[in-house]
């Protein structure tokens, strides 16, 4: 069939659909929902068969619904209608929710029913929950409407609140009034959900040191104990602050932003604060092995199991700076000293990486040099891993990883990816050409002609047509746990192989040779001369783009690469 996303954003949820629409030989077009004339446009030119709307915060208009099937998936079980179903299912401490396919109606979320799926509320971020149960429930319902839709004779059950099964309501938007923190009364599992509910957008306005900023995270703290709402540690960027029966942590604050001043956006907590207001507040480092054996906040843990060695690592949005490159680096080489033939490397859930951090580039005094010392502390890491010729390093990606988060990725012996994970391997995007060692890795799997239509046609690459590309070596079906499970087994397995040394020597033989025909030295200056392009040229748009994402400026078309 002939389908067009129509989205607000070609969002995680947005490509995973995308993804999963054209593995199945459906011809897919995507259309930005910025105005209705362009949508019309699009709509007449594109000639749809059906009409999807993953994600969409504006309204369709009547004369494209009335003419055509136009189906929306809504964050939400039957009958849930409203702008922040997730929010207030989480804040509502919601056990399981649901998302559904309704059919777009003059009302908005009150069409007839194509499809609804439920799925198990984890404690998690809001986005982290969209990424993850939300995004597999929401892949399935959207399939099947669209298988039923294909089938001709499928007839969508009008909404009808007397049904038991439809137990939504309409909710109002969720604003700050319901996720305002009561520090000297609520407790901890409170003051979590209303974080949660708000991770990672808006966040939870609130006041620290007598000025107003939105928080972002929300992580449960074990041991330490202060007077309720005070900043009682630091760790690695973020903030501890003392609930009345216990503790949370804060990865990020984002300033309010004052009436004329500059936009604001997210940043590790300590650095919004800064050393003057956090005086005295000591920093409360935990170890890599303690992490994983207590329930506090950690972006790095380190479990051992037989002669397998697990590195999680867990940055927020996926992006990695300077400092977190640095502190993984280290504890990747700590692990290379550990008694383990296998290494696996990736966090538990949601994004493996989505390369340097930008956020933390754009505030920098020069984000120029920031850059760089960030795409060399990525590259730092890429290439201990690619020289690591005594241990087999297996990289496990629960989640999506973009762009440099891709390349670290590929820097392992072995790519396993959970089966509804989405891969964007290019930089284009973001007007860079990129660095990690792709120039090496990227052809080594794929051949340089996929290698250049990858990273020319900039589009996301689900993770079974990853597979078939060579980009990823095993897909492994199943939630973020289930998908564990799986990798704990075969790694063991891997681990306890006898082939295991016939196939180091393999590989330590390959990267001699490797090296031979062209040092990993030699990638790495040429792509660096390019990135030096990128980040000091004249004319270059990295700085532009960069400063568009970061603050969420709004696209004016649909980009040219979705059109094709
Ligand atoms: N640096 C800083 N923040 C990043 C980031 C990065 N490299 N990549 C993603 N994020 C943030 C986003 O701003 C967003 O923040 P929010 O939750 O406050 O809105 C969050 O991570 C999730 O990203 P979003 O774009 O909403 O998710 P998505 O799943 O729809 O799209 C990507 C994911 C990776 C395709 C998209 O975020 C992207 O293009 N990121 C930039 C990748 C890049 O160019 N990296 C630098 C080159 S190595």
């Amino acid at each position: 069939m002939r389908i067009l996303l129509v989205a607000s954003a070609f969002n995680s949820l947005t490509q995973r659909i995308h993804a999963e629409l054209r593995i199945r030989g459906h011809r897919i077009g995507v259309e930005l929902a910025l105005g209705d004339d362009l949508l019309r446009a699009r709509v007449a030119r594109f000639e749809p068969d059906l009409i999807l709307a993953p994600m969409l915060t504006a309204a369709i208009p009547e004369d494209i619904w009335s003419r055509h099937t136009v189906l929306i998936v809504h964050p939400g079980p039957k009958g849930d209608r409203g702008p922040s179903s997730l929010d207030w299912a989480i804040s509502a401490g919601a056990a399981e929710w649901g998302v559904t396919v309704l059919q777009a109606v003059a009302e908005m979320d009150a069409g007839p029913i194509w499809a609804s799926e439920p799925f198990p509320v984890t404690a998690c971020g809001k986005s982290e929950l969209y990424r993850n149960e939300v995004a597999d429930a929401a892949a399935r319902a959207a399939l099947l409407a669209v298988e039923r839709f294909a089938s001709g004779e499928f007839v969508p059950e009008p909404l009808d609140y007397s049904r038991a099964d439809v137990r939504g309501q309409l909710r109002p938007y969720h604003a700050q009034e319901f996720r305002r923190i009561d520090w000297a009364a609520d407790t901890t599992a409170t003051v979590l959900r209303k974080l949660r509910s708000g991770d990672s957008q808006p966040g939870v306005l609130d006041e620290l040191f007598g000025r107003e900023f939105f928080l972002h995270g929300g992580h449960f703290e074990d041991r330490l104990r202060g007077n309720p709402g005070a900043v009682i540690a630091t760790r690695d960027g973020a903030i501890c602050r003392a609930t009345i029966d216990g503790a949370v942590w804060l990865p990020q604050l984002r300033a309010r932003r004052t009436p004329g001043g500059p936009a604001t956006f997210k940043l590790p907590a300590t650095d919004v604060l800064g050393p003057r207001l956090l005086a005295g507040i000591p920093e409360v480092p935990v170890g890599l092995v303690e992490a994983a054996t207590r329930d506090t906040w950690s972006q790095l843990r380190y479990r051992e199991h037989d002669e397998v060695g697990y590195l999680e690592f867990a940055f927020p949005s996926g992006a990695m700076s300077t400092a977190q490159c640095e502190r993984l680096l280290a504890a990747y080489r700590w692990v290379c000293e550990r008694p383990v033939n296998v290494v696996v490397l990736g966090p538990v859930r949601d994004f493996f990486s989505n390369g340097i951090h930008l956020n933390v580039i754009e505030a920098a005094a020069d984000p120029a040099t920031e850059s760089w010392r960030n795409i060399n502390a990525m590259d730092d890491l890429v290439e201990a891993i690619l020289s690591t010729t005594d241990k087999l390093v297996i990289a496990a990606l629960a989640g999506n990883a973009a762009a440099g988060g891709v390349m670290l990725a590929l820097a392992a012996d072995e790519v396993w990816c959970r089966e509804s994970a989405v891969l964007n391997p290019h930089y284009r995007l973001m007007g860079l050409y990129g660095s990690e060692y792709w120039t090496y890795t990227l052809p080594r799997r794929v051949g340089e002609e996929q290698a250049a239509r990858l990273t020319r046609e900039a589009l996301p690459v689900g993770a079974r047509a990853a597979e078939g590309l060579g980009l990823v070596d095993r897909v492994l079906p199943g939630s973020a746990a289930e998908f564990w499970t799986r990798v704990r087994q075969e790694a063991e397995t891997f681990s306890s192989a006898p082939e295991l040394e016939d196939r180091l020597l393999l590989k330590k033989q390959r990267r001699a040779a490797d090296e031979r025909v062209k040092p990993l030295a030699a990638y790495r200056e040429a792509e660096l001369i390019q990135m030096y392009r990128n980040f000091w040229g004249a004319d270059e748009p990295y700085h532009r783009l960069r400063r568009n994402f970061v603050h969420k400026v709004c696209a004016q078309a649909t980009p040219a690469h979705l059109l094709a």
